[in-house]
């Protein structure tokens, strides 16, 4: 239904359509006639939903700094399950990733060649020189969030210490890139080329996604995209950046009987970092990491 220019806008400003998104709206519309993927309105946040996400986000980073005041060699990934979903709990929110599609546990936890969806385990106990990632995304009031971190336990060699640093350093260049009227594809082939310039390998099968009604939305979000490609940025759309960085090839698998953990196919270390951005209108702000 096409809204009247009169009629309340659809973002619940509570303003007429015209004095509020009408303009948005019509920018938008000219993208899609040019043939771009632009985002529908209800992955576009509203200011009142951008601050409930917000709030979810500051959970979330709570959460991961105190598994990082506590994280040490010795400990199992069972207890840095425990770690998250009490902490999760105290601070009034509810772990996303339990029994979300039939996830076991609180937290993802993916060591060394894990790629992600890692499930913690109290026989997997962390080893000095092990890299891993610890992925947290909370509920809070309605409200979803979704962030990561690597930790090396102690002494790591070299090459592990880089490419954690690389997949770091894939951020902060997608980061660059998002803002509006932008394309995801400017932000995913900045990640690509600066994992590909450092001699490591990006996986193509798993992405990122929007996040904060949900705990995935759309769109799907790829790291190796082309720039000009992919979906149109807009302010108010909330997306992870979480590229998945392989040493080695950029190929995946998963072992039978497991449903979850996803491994590099050549036995080489991956490394990865999130975090959940909110597109602004002249940039990004950066709502957790
Ligand atoms: N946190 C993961 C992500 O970044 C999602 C994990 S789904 C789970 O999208 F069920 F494994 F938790
Ligand atoms: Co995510």
């Amino acid at each position: 239904m096409k809204l009247e220019r009169n009629d309340p806008c659809w973002c619940g400003s509570g303003k007429k359509y015209k004095k509020c998104h009408a303009d948005f709206d019509e920018k938008i519309e000219r993208f899609r006639r040019q043939g771009c993927e632009v985002p529908p309105h209800e992955i576009i946040k509203t200011p009142e939903q951008i601050e409930g996400i917000r709030e979810s986000c500051k959970i979330n980073i709570a959460i991961l700094d105190h598994v990082a005041q506590h994280i040490h060699a010795g400990m199992s990934t069972e207890e840095i399950n425990q770690l998250v979903h009490n902490k999760t709990i105290e601070l009034g929110g509810i772990p996303a990733p339990l029994d979300y599609e039939g996830f076991p546990k609180s937290v993802c936890t993916s060591i060394n060649d894990q790629v992600c969806h890692g499930i913690p385990d109290e026989s997997v106990i962390l080893q000095e020189g092990d890299i891993i990632n610890v992925d947290v995304s909370t509920i809070y009031k309605g409200y979803f969030s979704d962030s990561s971190r690597m930790f090396c336990i102690g002494e790591v060699s070299p090459e592990a210490k880089r490419l954690v640093e690389v997949a770091k350093e894939c951020i902060e260049k997608g980061l660059e890139q998002v803002k509006p009227w932008g394309f995801l594809g400017d932000m995913g082939q900045a990640v690509h080329e600066h994992a590909l310039a450092n001699g490591c390998s990006v996986v193509e099968e798993i992405g990122g996604h929007g996040v904060g009604l949900e705990f995935h939305e759309e769109p799907f979000v790829s790291y190796v995209s082309h720039r000009g490609e992919e979906m149109l940025m807009v302010p108010g759309m909330v997306f992870t950046i979480e590229p998945m960085v392989n040493a080695g090839s950029p190929d995946v698998v998963m072992m039978e009987g497991d449903d979850w953990i996803v491994y590099t196919a050549d036995g080489s270390l991956s490394a990865q970092w999130e975090v959940t951005v909110l597109v602004t209108e002249d940039g990004y702000e950066i709502l957790a990491y």
